[in-house]
Formats: structure tokens, C-alpha cells, sequence
């Protein structure tokens, strides 16, 4: 069943940030019925805000967004075809979101090679990944977040997932084809960060 939630994102003439409504919608989607999730999502926005002070503010705003909205689809209101990233972006695409905003987050954390192994390759490639450096900061941020919202780093994001999900589940089987890319997208925002980063 879709869900009844009927906020809609702020146009471009409302003067709110999408990031502020990013966060309320998240909050009220995932708080109460994933408190972990939650937790984890504000821990991901707050890597996320810290990688946007380096971006222009447009592209710094379409990035703490994305961190804020980027598991939604994991709330059973959602749940639509079972994979979150698709399940999230298509419930944004329907609430008038930016569909850069909508791509990120379908695309976000090696999406495509897990969809590829659970056939939903054709609908994923609905969206553009971007490649860029927005994306790269949004798989940054998630990846060194752990569940708990805690960070944690590259290595031990990935440690987790695997034991927490076990071989077989698709999302570990893809990081044979997503494991380098993933690992790519958090060298380049590192070296993004290391170029900015204040003396000591
Ligand atoms: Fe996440």
C-alpha cells in the first residue's frame, strides 16, 4: 500500500530549503517506526553537511538533502517493490522532488549491480546516476556512517554489512561488481576534503 503521507517539496518560490524539508520529511517517515534507521540517517546528514561546507550552495544543499532522504524506502509505507533505493526515489518523484534529488538517491550505495542481481536493472536505470561529486560525498557519507549512526570507517562500514546481511543476500553478493566503486567514491571525497582541510 502507498503511503499517506502527502507533503509535497518545497518549490522553487517557498524559500525553504530542500534540505529542511528533507530532514522533516525523514524524520516523520522514519523515526517512530526505524528509530535505528533514523538514527543512522542523521548521522550519514551530518557527514554529509561537513563535505557540503566544501561545495557551492546549491550543489551543497542538493547533497545534505539527498543524505537526509536516501532511506526512506526502507519504511513499510514505502515498500513497494522491495528495494529501497527505487522504492525511496520513486516515492520523491511522486511528492515533486528534484529529480536530481530522486536519482541520487535511487542510485546511491551501488545500487545498479544489486539491481541487476534482483532484476530490477530496467527500472533503476530510470534515473541518471550522475557520477559526480555530489554522488561521490552522498556514498561517502553513508559508507562511513554505521547503522547506529556512529561513524565508522570505509573498512568497517563494509565488515558489518557483510556480516549483518550474510553471504547470500544480494546487496553483499554485488560488492564483487560495486565493492571498487564503492571504495572510489570515498577516496575521491577524501581527497575532495584533504584539499580543504585547516592546517592543525
Ligand atoms: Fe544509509
Amino acid at each position: 500500500m502507498r503511503a499517506e503521507f502527502r507533503a509535497v517539496a518545497p518549490g522553487a518560490s517557498s524559500g525553504e530549503r530542500l534540505a529542511v524539508w528533507a530532514r522533516r520529511t525523514a524524520r516523520d517517515i522514519l523515526a517512530v517506526e526505524l528509530p535505528r534507521r533514523w538514527a543512522h540517517t542523521q548521522g550519514v546528514a551530518e557527514r554529509a553537511e561537513e563535505v557540503a561546507r566544501v561545495l557551492p550552495s546549491d550543489e551543497a544543499d542538493v547533497l545534505v538533502a539527498s543524505a537526509w532522504l536516501h532511506d526512506i524506502g526502507y519504511a513499510s509505507a514505502l515498500n513497494v517493490l522491495g528495494f529501497h533505493q527505487l522504492d525511496g526515489a520513486r516515492f520523491l518523484a511522486e511528492h515533486g522532488v528534484p529529480r536530481r534529488v530522486c536519482a541520487l538517491v535511487a542510485h546511491h550505495a551501488g545500487a545498479a549491480a544489486v539491481a541487476e542481481l534482483v532484476g530490477l536493472g530496467p527500472r533503476l536505470a530510470e534515473f541518471d546516476d550522475e557520477q559526480g561529486p555530489v554522488r561521490d560525498a552522498l556514498w561517502y557519507a553513508d559508507m562511513t556512517t554505521g547503522p547506529d549512526g556512529a561513524r565508522v570507517s570505509f573498512a568497517e562500514r563494509m565488515a558489518e554489512l557483510r556480516g549483518r546481511r550474510g553471504p547470500e543476500d544480494p546487496v553483499v553478493r554485488a560488492l564483487a561488481v560495486n565493492g571498487a566503486e564503492r571504495a572510489a567514491a570515498v577516496r575521491r571525497t577524501e581527497q575532495l576534503l584533504s584539499r580543504y582541510a585547516v592546517p592543525a
